[in-house]
């Protein structure tokens, strides 16, 4: 019998969030969102806090960016830049109702001293960006259809100096790229094939030949807007059925509840922007 060993190795990590405290839904820029549905702001605090301190414990840096009264969705940090060996470039939001976002996520990496650059298209930073390190040499994964404009996607590309390929998003409930698409470690993925287009898929397959593959429910349970540092995948606990495939390849699913949160469209991974240095 052949038992296959898969050692997986975690990295430090160094993630940006936003505390909910300001968070509500209203208004409706993506399917999940229901307007008239109560949002519990305490519960969505506790929540958001059990998150950060998953993180905490498994030794990665957390920083905050404060909250800002009128910006509800401020808490999906992941929209507000896209961060690869240093450069961060910015976010651009499609509606207007998050615009403000992005001078709040530019004044903060400024303040840190990053190099900031700033954005003449459409884009929603990690939403809609990934980045795997070790794949092909340094590749970004990148989102249209939806949200960011496809000619942010070369804009990105001159920003930050790594091959960018282009992923058609075509199903609205998988509005972003990080719904339906996440970097497991710093050479695979893990995905939805029906969240992309044909041809998109067939991208995908040969890049990733050895991708994890998700399904229907998967990606409704919003497991694959997870964060892994390439050992411990911390993700919906909605999503069992996808802790369970991760599990069988080696990887250490850390559940978290984020019931709140899924009423903005969002879970894990959008609240969490990740640093690159
Ligand atoms: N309500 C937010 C929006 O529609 C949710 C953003 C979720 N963020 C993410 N990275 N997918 O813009």
């Amino acid at each position: 019998m052949v038992t296959v060993n898969h050692q997986r190795v975690p990295r430090k990590r160094t993630y940006l969030m936003c505390s909910p405290e300001h968070f509500a839904v209203e208004y409706a820029i993506n399917p999940w969102m229901d307007v008239t549905a109560p949002v519990d702001t305490e519960l969505t605090v506790k929540q958001w806090d059990r998150l950060r301190e998953t993180l905490v414990q498994l030794g990665h840096e957390v920083h905050l960016l404060t909250p800002e009264r009128g910006l509800p969705d401020m808490v999906y940090a992941a929209n507000g830049a896209f961060v690869v060996d240093g450069a961060v470039y910015g976010a651009q939001f499609k509606h207007e109702q998050r615009a403000a976002e992005a001078a709040a996520h530019r004044a903060f990496y400024e303040s840190q001293g990053w190099r900031f650059i700033a954005p003449s298209e459409t884009n929603e930073g990690e939403g809609d960006f990934a980045y795997v390190p070790e794949a092909h040499g340094g590749l970004i994964l990148a989102g249209h259809g939806f949200r960011t404009e496809l000619p942010a996607h070369a804009e990105a590309q001159e920003a930050l100096g790594r091959p960018v390929v282009s992923l058609r998003l075509v199903d609205p409930r998988f509005y972003h790229l990080d719904v339906a698409l996440a970097a497991i470690d710093d050479a695979n993925i893990v995905y939805f094939p029906g969240a992309f287009s044909a041809a998109s898929q067939k991208v995908l397959a040969q890049l990733f030949p050895d991708a994890v593959i998700a399904d229907d429910a998967d990606v409704m349970a919003f497991g694959l807007n997870l964060v892994s540092d390439g050992l411990n995948v911390v993700l919906n606990s909605e999503a069992a059925g996808l802790a369970e495939k991760l599990e069988a390849v080696g990887y250490h699913p850390m559940p978290v509840e984020l019931s709140e949160l899924k009423k903005g469209g969002g879970s894990v991974k959008c609240c969490i922007a990740e640093l690159r240095r």
